[in-house]
């Protein structure tokens, strides 16, 4: 099984002396020489973001990397991300740019523990969020994302019990708007249950113009408050066709850097977290990737992503499900 362990940002190796501008140039004539091209999440950093070759969300990255005709997929993301691409096109050479870009969802799911929640289960469906290692897709009947999570369970067979692992938050509101029971895994974000809920209604009363919008990991009692509730791409649409001009943003603060440049005159907030002393509205894991990794990534052909052919078979079925469904 993976486990990220919760990351830094300094890196241990010899420093490069190249500056930004000189380390986007190397990027650019790395990925040239390589055949190789940049998938980023909105979660990056804005320099990962500007210099990627496609940005999205964890959908859209999969579908990218299911078509792309380069040699090499770096995945500017987390580490489930980049063993999906590898899952969903395996003949390609998948670079990390740094390993310990993990997840606190994919971490709260062992194989052996959702191995005994199905045995208590047998005649359940299980569905997985996409936020979990190869080994735990391998155990599911279908993987879903943000984006088509409601279109997932309501393609199920209505009298069909349903595991849904590892996202409680997630499987709270899938319950409620596809009024489908599900037994949850107990696993959360740390970004979005970190969102405090009495400071965002005090941000309100100061913006009362302001909407407040949110991503579906985060808990109950914030998604009551939103006044939209979706993906990152889903997000994004909506702040770029929607009317107003201000809005409080609950999920993950890298994605501010995309919606200013979709929504350049409108205004984003991010959204309070319990702890004033922390950045807990960045993803740590998301953040230990830096541009300077991304060119060594580039230069070393290293971190590279290895499944065995065994796993990749059993954890590609549940995701070309998901893929036939949404
Ligand atoms: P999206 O699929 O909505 O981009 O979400 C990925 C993620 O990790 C959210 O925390
Ligand atoms: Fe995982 Fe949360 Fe980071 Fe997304 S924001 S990668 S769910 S820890």
């Amino acid at each position: 099984m993976y486990t990220s362990i919760l990351p830094h940002k300094k890196s241990e190796v010899a420093p490069i002396t190249l500056d930004k501008t000189g380390l986007k140039e190397e990027i650019a004539r790395l990925k040239k020489e390589k055949n190789a091209c940049i998938l980023a999440h909105y979660y990056q950093e804005a320099d990962i973001q500007d210099v990627a070759d496609y940005l999205g969300d964890s959908l859209y990255l999969a579908k990218v990397a299911e078509q792309v005709t380069s040699d090499v997929i770096v995945f500017a993301g987390v580490h489930f991300m980049a063993e999906t691409a590898k899952i969903i096109n395996p003949s390609k050479r998948i670079w990390l740019p740094d390993l310990n870009a993990g997840c606190s969802l994919a971490d709260s799911c062992p194989p052996e523990a959702l191995s005994a929640l199905k045995a208590q289960h047998p005649e359940a469906l299980v569905v997985t969020y996409i936020n979990c290692t190869a080994e735990i897709k391998a155990l599911s009947d279908l993987v879903c994302t943000s984006s088509n999570a409601v279109a997932v369970i309501n393609s199920i067979d209505p009298e069909r019990e349903i595991i849904f692992a590892p996202d409680r938050n997630l499987g709270r509101y899938l319950i409620q708007q596809t009024g489908r029971p599900m037994i949850l895994w107990e696993g959360a974000c740390v970004v979005h249950e970190a969102f405090a809920f009495e400071k965002i209604v005090k941000l309100f009363q100061e913006h009362p113009d302001a909407q407040f919008i949110a991503h579906p990991e985060s808990e109950s009692a914030v998604l009551d408050l939103a006044k939209y509730i979706g993906s990152t791409s889903g997000l994004l649409d909506y702040v770029q066709n929607d009317s107003a001009q201000k809005y409080i943003v609950g999920t993950e603060v890298g994605i501010i850097h995309e919606m200013k440049k979709r929504a350049p005159h409108k205004t984003f907030i991010p959204a309070p977290v319990q702890d004033d002393t922390c950045a807990c509205s960045e993803c740590a894991y998301m953040k230990v990737n830096t541009l300077e990794k991304l060119y060594r990534c580039l230069r070393d052909e290293a971190p590279e992503i290895f499944l065995s052919e065994d796993l990749i078979a059993r954890a590609r079925k549940p995701i070309q499900r998901m893929l036939e469904i949404a």
